[in-house]
């Protein structure tokens, strides 16, 4: 078992990050690799933290010092791993939910987690959901929307899949080859008489070019949703991403930052739209005789709202934990020939939700190749996103799913590998996969 980095009482923990405070940063001792440094000396990280980096520089020590990562890990590791706070910190919830018999319908739980994550998050209203994909389609239903609706097909597949739901047609566009996010200029050619709506991507966590895509929307007419499942917590400015556009739509699904097992929120930007999309997840319900739209059944339970309050509690460490490990890839696969990493795009607050790699034709070996070598030894990286959503059957014979007008998306995907990246993710590990990777 590997140890849990995080794994330290919370009222220590509330402490240590006290103690952290910007006044008082500590200097981190930083590793040399390659004449650079690892991290950076002015980072300022909590001390579990801490305790992950210095244990990431030496593994970095070993790989300098020629070592080639021996052993295979012991259990397989996958792109992600879900974070899960204490439990002896969720039972007391739990037993709560027992005595009360609340189960859902907007109990305790869910109105607390709601309160919470907006100021967490800085956002002025979210209504909590039981996945993202409902939401996505909730959303689209809050805004009327009609005809087409020009989105990205370098995404998870929901994205899409929650405007076929939804009767609209996808009209796809190409990404930005710097963010891998929908490209403002193409988006724009891509808008006819039919357009209702843009329907972008903030892929992994990264922002896309909100000022351009919002400015799109308000000279068009056009209704913007951002499918922000990636991009819990990021800012731009000090500004969050989800504050842009129409509505934004998280996902809190096992695999994301903040996971709630299952679950997701949509952001709007007053109490009136609240209100709408709360009875749109509630069966159209307006009291208990009334029904006013047709609604559906996207409310999260009080299970899920607990668990939610208890990982907000730590996801400030695990960020500080994924940006640690997204530092030290950084740093090892600099210099490897046919590797390149993904820049952040424009955020001043980043969430290090992935880590994706572009594997150019000067590597040695092809992009498969290398995902079938690391999978050999029992690390699971993901071709995410392979294939385009276009590219799927029940996408592929609209007129804008043709390849040739998406080459941005096509090379993006017939390159990228997203490698593992997790708070507890074991610093060996990390090691290993750069080890590998720079030399296959
Ligand atoms: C970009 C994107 N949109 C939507 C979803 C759907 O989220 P959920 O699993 O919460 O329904 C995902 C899930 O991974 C995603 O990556």
């Amino acid at each position: 078992m590997q140890a849990n980095p995080l794994r330290v009482p919370s009222a220590e923990a509330e402490a240590d990050r006290a103690s952290n405070g910007a006044a008082e940063q500590k200097p981190l001792a930083a590793a040399e690799l390659d004449g650079e440094r690892l991290l950076h000396t002015h980072a300022t990280f909590s001390a579990p933290v801490q305790a992950v980096l210095q244990r990431l520089e030496q593994e970095f020590g070993r790989i300098l010092d020629g070592a080639r990562a021996e052993t295979p890990p012991a259990e397989p590791i996958y792109v992600t791993r879900p974070f899960l706070p204490p439990l002896d910190e969720f039972t007391p919830l739990l037993e709560r939910i027992w005595r009360t018999r609340v189960l859902t319908n907007g109990g305790p739980y869910h109105r607390e987690l709601e309160h919470r994550l907006r100021d967490h998050l800085g956002v002025p209203e979210i209504a909590l959901f039981n996945n993202a994909t409902t939401a996505l389609i909730v959303a689209l239903r809050a805004l009327n929307l009609s005809g087409e609706v020009i989105t990205t097909p370098y995404s998870f597949v929901a994205t899409s899949h929650a405007l076929l739901w939804s009767g609209l047609t996808p009209v796809f566009a190409d990404v930005d080859p710097r963010t891998l996010n929908l490209d403002p200029a193409a988006i724009e050619a891509a808008i006819t008489p039919r357009t209702s709506a843009i329907l972008p991507v903030h892929c992994y966590g990264h922002p896309c070019d909100v000022e351009a895509i919002d400015a799109i929307g308000r000279r068009h007419g056009l209704k913007v949703i951002y499918d922000a499942a990636h991009a819990f917590g990021v800012r731009r400015q000090g500004r969050s991403v989800l504050t842009y556009g129409d509505l934004s739509v998280l996902s809190f699904h096992a695999t994301k930052v903040f996971n709630t097992f299952e679950g997701g929120a949509v952001v709007c930007a007053d109490a009136a739209r609240k209100d709408q999309i709360d009875k749109l997840k509630n069966f159209g319900h307006d009291g208990e005789t009334c029904v006013v739209d047709v609604g559906m059944n996207g409310k999260m339970s009080e299970l899920n709202a607990a668990l939610g309050l208890v990982q907000l509690k730590y996801v400030d460490s695990a960020l500080d934990c994924r940006r640690a490990i997204d530092a030290a890839y950084r740093a090892g696969l600099r210099g490897v020939r046919g590797v390149r990493c993904l820049d952040d795009a424009s955020e001043d607050t980043a969430n290090y939700a992935y880590f994706p790699i572009l594997i150019d034709p000067e590597y040695p070996i092809s992009r498969d190749a290398l995902n079938e070598g690391l999978k050999r030894e029992g690390i699971h990286p993901r071709r995410y996103f392979y294939p385009l959503i276009s590219e799927f059957p029940m996408y592929r014979s609209l007129p804008s799913a043709r390849r040739e007008l998406l080459p941005v998306a096509a090379r993006a995907a017939d390159r990228v590998l997203c490698l593992p990246i997790y708070p507890d993710l074991d610093p060996a590990v990390v090691a290993r996969v750069i080890s590998r990777i720079a030399n296959p």
